[in-house]
Parts: structure tokens; C-alpha cells; sequence
């Protein structure tokens, strides 16, 4: 191994959401952070060292951005995803949660109905609702193991032509990589009843072994014609910090619209060193992602392994992509609404509570395990006895 995800690292004192919220704001001094998603292991050594490369010249003005960039991107969705794109389809954005407000303000009109699959990234329902828009739930099925689109449930919310669906694919939190298959019947549905698909992929490079990301646009002209993809490096090689993304759309028009709203917005210049990570990521990081991925699987089969052994009344929903899991804690018998404060409390590992993703995860709560093992080891134990203690 070339790249060592074993090693723990002191993030105290980075200023790092992740660890200050529990630890400073929540006051729980000791508490292992497993909720906002990026993990705890230094980015690839290529992005750190074009990162320091450019912060030793001192001057941070105002940066252009060079083809180089457009060019790793380019090359990283054909390598990875078979999925040739050109630059003239990409626009940078600061973020995909921005792009995600942008596209709701240049695709649709205040008190338009936006689709999203519930249980979701909950900056999806922020992105329609802060924008004076509606949220119009497509809740995925569940079967206690896993998630499935609800096709005949989404042909019957498509208000009219034009409408916006807001897709998570892979999806966060359910930890679905949908397959051709029903990425296909979700398509057919989009160009026969004219829906417009926002794709957020940013989870598209995290996927475990027997299964693939098909990048939506990718499965049809007339899909791409209605798609626009949201990309990143920042949840593949944990550079969220670095605040900078892309969106592709084969269809100008889209983009065009896409651009104005970012314009509007005030987004115009990138960022200096989230171009120069973004780039180095996409253009050298390659190697660390492959060792990085089976390293993260066998995360999922410790802890589906530990819980079922040790922990029997919780249930682990095995996550087929992303460094997100749900665990479904209704078999503590506990309030939903004091689980997560339970973890918090008494087992001192903080999570995510379901309910941010929707009013479907009551009972449930987010693990992120992109963590070194001792870490999460130390944060099954602490589960262990919390639970052991109220007799579960
Ligand atoms: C589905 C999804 N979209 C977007 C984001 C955040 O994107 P950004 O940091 O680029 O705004 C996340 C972060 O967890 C996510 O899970």
C-alpha cells in the first residue's frame, strides 16, 4: 500500500465543522464526529503539493482558469465513466449545494413544484424551499434492507412539461448506486413527460465492488439534451474545503441559463487553490482513489459485521457507494427524536439524525465512515456499551 488511511490525525484546531461542532459547540469534549460528509485522511500527496506550490509565490490575486483544469475533468468522466464531455458543456460553480440553488432559479419559477426522492441530501428540499419554491416528495420504497425508486409514484407528482427533478445519484443517504436499468426507466419517464433532471453525481467515483455509477446523461441524447450533471472531486478525494465544482450539459441553452443565474448570484472568478486542487485531484489522484475505495468497503464490511454481532438491535443498511450509511435504530425503542442526542450523550459519537433527510428516517441516523478503522472501531465500541446499557 502506498497511501496509509490507517493513520489518525489531529484535527483539533483546523477549524473543522466536522469535529468543532460536537466537540465545542455541543460541549461533548471527547465525542467521535461521524455526520457532515468529508473524512478524516489527508487528500492525495499530488493535491497537497500543488496546493503548497502555490501558496509559497505569496500573491493570491484574482485567478483565471486554464484549460488544464477543463482538460482533467474532461479526462477523469471519460476514464472513469466512459462519458465524453467538452469543455463547452462545463461551467464552474463554487460549490453543488450553489448549483443546486442556481438551477432552481434559472429552470424555474417561484411556487413551481420541485421533485426530489425522500428520504435526500437535505440541501435539496433548503435549495426549492429557500427559493420560494415547492417541494413535491417522489419518496423512495423500502423494504428494511434497501431503496428503490417509486416510478408509478413519480409518474402521478409530474405537475406538467418543464418540471424539475432534483436526482441524487448515487444517492445520500440510502446509499443506492441505481443501475442502467432504473436510471433507464426514470429517463423514459423524463423525455415522455418532459421533465428537466438535475443529476447531482457527486458521490459518482465512491461505488464497491459489483456495482457502477452510470452518469445519467450519458444513457441517451435525449436524456442529455434535458440533463444537467453536477460533478466533483471534492467528496472522491475529500477536498470539500476547496469549494470548487463543475456542472456539464450537453444542451447550450441549459448552460447558458445555468451561467446567467451563477452571474447573478456574484459567482464569476474561481478560487485560487480550488482550482489548483480540483485540477490535481481529477489529474493525479487516481492512484490513491484506487486504494482508498477497497479501504473504505472493508470500513462497511466491519461494521456490518460488528453490529450484527454486537449490536443487535441496531440495523445496518449496507450502503452499495459514498462513506454514508443508514442505521436503522428502531429497534432500541427509543424516541426518535432523542436517539441522535442519545449517541451524543451517552455513547459519545455524534451521527446525523434521519430526520434531516425527511420525516421517513425517524428511527434513524447517518453514519459517515471515511475514518480511519481504529477510529471507527473505538466508535462501535462506545455504541456497544451505550446500547448494552439500556438493555438492548
Ligand atoms: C448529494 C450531495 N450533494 C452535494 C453535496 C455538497 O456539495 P458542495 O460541498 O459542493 O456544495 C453533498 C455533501 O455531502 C452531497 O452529499
Amino acid at each position: 500500500m502506498k497511501y496509509d488511511f490507517d493513520k489518525v490525525l489531529d484535527r483539533n484546531g483546523t477549524e473543522s465543522l466536522k469535529w468543532v461542532y460536537p466537540r465545542k459547540v455541543l460541549k461533548v469534549e471527547d465525542a467521535i464526529p461521524m455526520w457532515v460528509a468529508d473524512m478524516d485522511f489527508e487528500a492525495p500527496p499530488a493535491v497537497v503539493e500543488a496546493i503548497r506550490r502555490r501558496a509559497a509565490h505569496g500573491i493570491y490575486g484574482y485567478p483565471l482558469v486554464p484549460p488544464s483544469f477543463w482538460q482533467a475533468a474532461i479526462d477523469w468522466l471519460k476514464r472513469r465513466h466512459g462519458w465524453e464531455v467538452t469543455k463547452d458543456w462545463m461551467a464552474m460553480t463554487p460549490g453543488i449545494v450553489a448549483a443546486l440553488n442556481y438551477c432552481v432559479r434559472a429552470f424555474t419559477k417561484p411556487g413551481d413544484g420541485v421533485i426530489i426522492q425522500t428520504p435526500v441530501y437535505f440541501p435539496f428540499f433548503h435549495a426549492v424551499e429557500n427559493n420560494g419554491r415547492r417541494v413535491v416528495r417522489n419518496p423512495l420504497r423500502f423494504d428494511g434492507c434497501r431503496y428503490t425508486m417509486d416510478f408509478e409514484d413519480l409518474e402521478r407528482k409530474i405537475d406538467g412539461p418543464g418540471q424539475m427533478l432534483i436526482l441524487c445519484s448515487p444517492h445520500n443517504p440510502v446509499g443506492r448506486v441505481w443501475t442502467r436499468d432504473e436510471l433507464e426507466t426514470l429517463g423514459l419517464i423524463a423525455v415522455a413527460r418532459d421533465l428537466l433532471v438535475i443529476s447531482d453525481e457527486i458521490h459518482a467515483d465512491l461505488i464497491y465492488a459489483g456495482h457502477r455509477h452510470h452518469v445519467l446523461a450519458s444513457l441517451s441524447p435525449g436524456l442529455a439534451d434535458r440533463t444537467v450533471t453536477c460533478i466533483a472531486p471534492s467528496k472522491t478525494f475529500n477536498i470539500p474545503g476547496l469549494s470548487t465544482a463543475a456542472v456539464v450539459s450537453s444542451n447550450s441553452g441549459l448552460l447558458k441559463k445555468f451561467e446567467d443565474e451563477a452571474e447573478r448570484a456574484g459567482f464569476e472568478l474561481g478560487q485560487v487553490f480550488g482550482i489548483v486542487g480540483f485540477e490535481a485531484a481529477y489529474a493525479h489522484g487516481e492512484d490513491w482513489l484506487d486504494e482508498l475505495l477497497p479501504y473504505l468497503e472493508a470500513n462497511v464490511d466491519f461494521m456490518e459485521k460488528f453490529l450484527e454481532e454486537r449490536v443487535p438491535g441496531v440495523r445496518f443498511i449496507r450502503p452499495e457507494g459514498t462513506y454514508l450509511a443508514l442505521l436503522d435504530c428502531r429497534g432500541l425503542g427509543l424516541e426518535p427524536a432523542a436517539l441522535n442526542d442519545f449517541f451524543l450523550k451517552k455513547a459519545r459519537v455524534y451521527f446525523s439524525d434521519g430526520t434531516m433527510f425527511g420525516s421517513e428516517l425517524e428511527g434513524f441516523v447517518r453514519i459517515n465512515f471515511g475514518c480511519p478503522r481504529a477510529l471507527l472501531l473505538e466508535a462501535l465500541e462506545r455504541i456497544e456499551r451505550a446500547v448494552k446499557a439500556i438493555g438492548k
